[in-house]
């Protein structure tokens, strides 16, 4: 498999090639100490940043490896210089060619070295707390983070630092030509039934009423429609109060997308353009078009809405096959599907094989069979005892196995077998991120209903209660809601969900009926969202719309598994922030202005302040205005 990542040392296409003379030289410096090669010999430069290594050879000559965010160069000053790691320098010096034999393939400028300089100390800095190279990769998450302004400073950081830009400039660039108009929305907007816990502002004016931070500008976008602005977008910052994880964080960046008098196909080209257009300009090269399967095909074939089509390991249809079966924990099973492992036998011993078990029977599958195909299609299993030699050969056909390879099967209601393999499938099978090619696809299709809220009894929606029906199924929708599609889709790039969208209702008619379905009553609905659904009966155009999460797709593009490294100032695991103490509690004074006040129970719920950075004002739990 090839990298996506570009190689060490190397920034993104887009990062610095095609930047000017002008954007390199400052009144300081003529250059960056990464661009200087053997072709300015003779030259004499300034260059200014950090002092990664100093080494001194003797009383006559100091090594200094000089850094800024472009790289590394050698200068070797004459003498003794005071200086430290982390100084900042300037240094002015000659180009030479290194002397025979120390040159440094590892470094771009690994040809060259300064020499004749003069050194200007700008800074004198105290050592860092741990080492500004890859060794920092190792250092705990929230020193790291406490320290984010020494680790930006590394190489790896500045390099997804200036991924993330490139990524937002192709994507604008993308856009340009098409007519969409740049539009801000409000932070500070009412609660939104988008379904994550909602961060919310405290009104000074109207002490017990609040703000909700927005979850995104979903329902601004719409408006925007309402009011004719036809095709907008916005790298919208969006907040959510959920858990978080290696894809989540409470603050991230949409590329939000809305378009007016469209179907799916318009913004499904729009988006692919400008995610396309990301993609190039990082791994420098063309980029496969975005294939397009439905939502049933990902759960048949992958088994989770969200594929990794960077690997096989594909869900095989059996049930067919098992019809009269006299397997008890088959014969009349709603759905059973397999997965070969090719040459999986081998490395399959039985302890695996139970662990694989437990696995599958934690994601809530009943069992889990496992076979191993032996010679001419032998299948060696505790369950083979139970099976016609015409159900063994029918597995085998079906799956096309041979010597070697591991089968895992799994009967259950269709959607637990599809599931339960999809995750045994990424289990057994998904690459690390930043490994092999970029493979989009678009999961189109999506179910409107995902299922019965077994208290209402009611349909639950997959999306949010304004995505359309798909209109083949619109007479299901009373009948057989869970068979109902919408005009919901996904964008999947290699396993992770990087963006959604949809076609929106836009008349009155239609968001009753789904309201109905969904047991909301006019007043509840007017109630919670009137000031949206009001403007719909002013004219709406038919639109639809899409939202790309940018920190996905950055991380994926740099090849990195944690979006926390593509974000400036992240929070960890648990929400806090480390460099600055966020959260922290208030002055009761701030308090008391908002109406505010903090009860002892909740206040303590949380482990008090983050970094305990020592700033904080105010008694927190105790303060009660
Ligand atoms: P959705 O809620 O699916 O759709 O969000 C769209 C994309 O935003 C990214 N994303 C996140 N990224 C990082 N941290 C998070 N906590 C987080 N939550 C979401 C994901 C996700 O696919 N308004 C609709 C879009 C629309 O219908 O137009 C929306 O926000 O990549
Ligand atoms: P049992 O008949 O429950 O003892 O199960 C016999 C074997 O079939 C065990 O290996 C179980 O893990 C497996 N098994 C049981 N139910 C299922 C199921 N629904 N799908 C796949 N395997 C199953």
């Amino acid at each position: 498999m090839t990298s996506t990542q570009p190689a060490t040392g190397e920034l993104p296409t887009a990062g610095r090639e095609n930047i000017p003379a002008a954007g390199r030289r400052t009144a300081m410096r003529t250059h960056l100490c990464g661009d200087l090669r053997a072709n300015q010999v003779g030259q004499t430069v300034s260059v200014c940043g950090w002092v990664a290594h100093r080494r001194q050879h003797g009383a006559a000559l100091t090594f200094v490896d000089l850094r800024d965010h472009s790289g590394l160069v050698q200068v070797v000053v004459d003498g003794s210089v005071d200086v430290r790691s982390e100084y900042v320098l300037r240094i002015t010096g000659t180009v030479v060619i290194r002397p025979e034999g120390t040159s440094n393939p590892g470094l771009a400028t690994g040809e060259i070295e300064l020499r004749d300089c003069t050194v200007e100390i700008l800074s004198t800095a105290t050592p860092p707390p741990f080492p500004l190279d890859d060794r920092a990769d190792a250092v705990d998450e929230s020193t790291r983070l406490a320290y984010r302004y020494l680790d930006l400073r590394r190489e790896r950081m500045q390099r997804n630092l200036r991924t993330r830009s490139a990524v937002l400039g192709a994507m604008r660039a993308a856009l340009a030509p098409l007519d969409f108009v740049e539009v801000e929305t409000p932070l500070l907007m009412p609660s939104t039934p988008e379904g994550a816990r909602e961060f919310i502002v405290p009104s000074r004016q109207f002490p017990g009423s609040f703000y909700a931070l927005p979850q995104s500008p979903q329902l601004f976008k719409q408006l925007l429609m309402v009011g004719g602005t036809d095709r907008y977008f916005q790298f919208a910052r969006c907040l959510r109060d959920e858990d978080l994880r290696a894809d989540r964080q409470y603050e991230f960046t949409q590329l939000d997308i809305e378009m007016s008098f469209v179907d799916q196909d318009d913004i499904l080209d729009v988006i692919s353009a400008a995610v396309l257009a990301a993609a190039r300009t990082v791994v420098g090269g063309e980029v496969p078009a975005i294939e397009r399967i439905t939502w049933h095909e990902a759960m048949n074939r992958f088994g989770v809405d969200k594929p990794d089509l960077r690997f096989g390991l594909e869900l095989v249809e059996l049930t067919a096959i098992f019809a009269d079966s006299g397997f008890k924990a088959f014969a009349g099973a709603a759905a059973i599907k397999g997965i070969r492992v090719p040459g999986g036998s081998a490395g399959h011993n039985r302890r695996k094989l139970d662990d694989l078990t437990d696995r599958a029977k934690s994601l809530g599958a009943k069992g889990l069979v496992w076979m191993r195909v032996g010679a001419d299609g032998a299948l060696e299993s505790p369950v083979r005892k139970f099976l016609s030699d015409t159900e063994a050969a029918g597995i085998v056909a079906a799956t096309s196995a041979v010597e070697g390879d591991l089968l895992l099967l799994v009967a259950d209601e269709w959607a637990t077998a599809c599931e339960v393999l999809g995750q045994l499938r990424n289990d057994l099978g998904r690459p690390p991120a930043g490994q092999g090619p970029l493979r989009f696809v678009w999961v189109v299709d999506f179910p409107l209903f995902v299922g019965i809220d077994t208290v209402t009894g009611r349909p639950k929606p997959g999306h949010h209660p304004f995505t359309r029906p798909h209109p083949d199924d619109l007479e299901k929708m009373e009948s057989d809601p869970l068979s109902v599609r919408s005009r919901a889709y996904d964008l999947v790039l290699n396993g992770w969900e990087l963006g959604s969208g949809s076609i929106r209702i836009h008349e009155s008619e239609l968001q009753q009926r789904i309201f109905g379905l969904l047991g909301i009553t006019p007043e509840e609905a007017n109630a919670r969202f009137g000031f949206f659904l009001t403007p719909f009966g002013y004219g709406a155009p038919p639109h639809g719309g899409f939202a790309v999460g940018i920190d996905r797709l950055v991380a994926i593009l740099a090849g990195e598994e944690n979006i926390r490294e593509v974000i400036a100032f992240p929070k960890t695991q648990s929400g806090l922030d480390p460099l600055t103490g966020a959260p922290t509690p208030v002055a009761d004074r701030q308090l008391r202005e908002l109406g505010v006040r903090v009860v002892a129970a909740a206040a303590s719920a949380g482990s008090g302040t983050a970094a305990g950075s020592g700033s904080s004002a105010g008694s927190g739990a105790k303060s009660g205005g």
